[in-house]
């Protein structure tokens, strides 16, 4: 099953599987699926712009010539942040969990920001007792350095954020 960096061809496909989970997991996703499903097919192709330089890369895990998970680097324009990255969008679908595709997204994920001149670490936010994606992300040295209370909304109550980070070049600082 490989993983591949997502071009602007793959857009459909992208939009598809992000607002299955949007819809599907409210409390794992800041962004909600009613935001973002009017959207115009441009705008998903925008964001999977190709480019050494994209502000933002997203990974994909196929199955049979299906789109079947997700993840993403975003990286800060800002001269003084940029040696930091964030991981967004970490997504499987139910189908296909639990056979290691998270595992080769996020490796996907590193590799590339350590690809990326300059980038030291990835920063993310996982809502607080989500144990298979804060294991996950703990299996390659992502340690917590807060959670933020209230974080996001969902329905009528508010879950929590744990923000996680990861040195890219020498985890042992981590
Ligand atoms: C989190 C998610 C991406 C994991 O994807 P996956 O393909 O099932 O993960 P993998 O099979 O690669 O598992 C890798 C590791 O994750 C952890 N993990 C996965 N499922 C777990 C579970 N149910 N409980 C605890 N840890 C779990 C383990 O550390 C596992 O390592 P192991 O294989 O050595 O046991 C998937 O569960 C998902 O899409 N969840 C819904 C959306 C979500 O929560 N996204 C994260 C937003 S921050």
């Amino acid at each position: 099953m490989p993983i591949i960096r997502l071009t602007p061809e793959h857009a459909a496909a992208y939009r598809a599987l992000i607002l299955q989970a949007y819809a599907l997991h409210p409390d794992a996703f800041t962004t909600s699926a009613t935001e973002r499903s009017g959207f115009p097919l441009s705008w998903w192709e925008n964001r999977l712009a190709a480019g050494d330089d994209a502000t933002e890369v997203l990974f994909g895990a196929w199955e049979q010539g299906a789109l079947v998970g997700l993840a993403g680097l975003s990286f800060e324009p800002r001269e003084k942040a940029r040696h930091k990255a964030t991981l967004f969008g970490m997504y499987v679908d139910a189908q296909h969990r639990s056979l290691g595709l998270g595992r080769q997204l996020v490796a996907a994920v590193l590799d590339y920001g350590r690809s990326r001149n300059g980038t030291l670490l990835v920063q993310l936010t996982v809502t607080e007792g989500n144990a298979a994606a804060s294991g996950l992300y703990a299996s390659f040295g992502f340690v917590p350095f807060g959670t933020e209370p209230l974080a996001v909304r969902v329905g009528s109550g508010y879950v929590s954020k744990v923000h996680m980070w990861c040195h890219l070049h020498a985890p042992h600082l981590a």
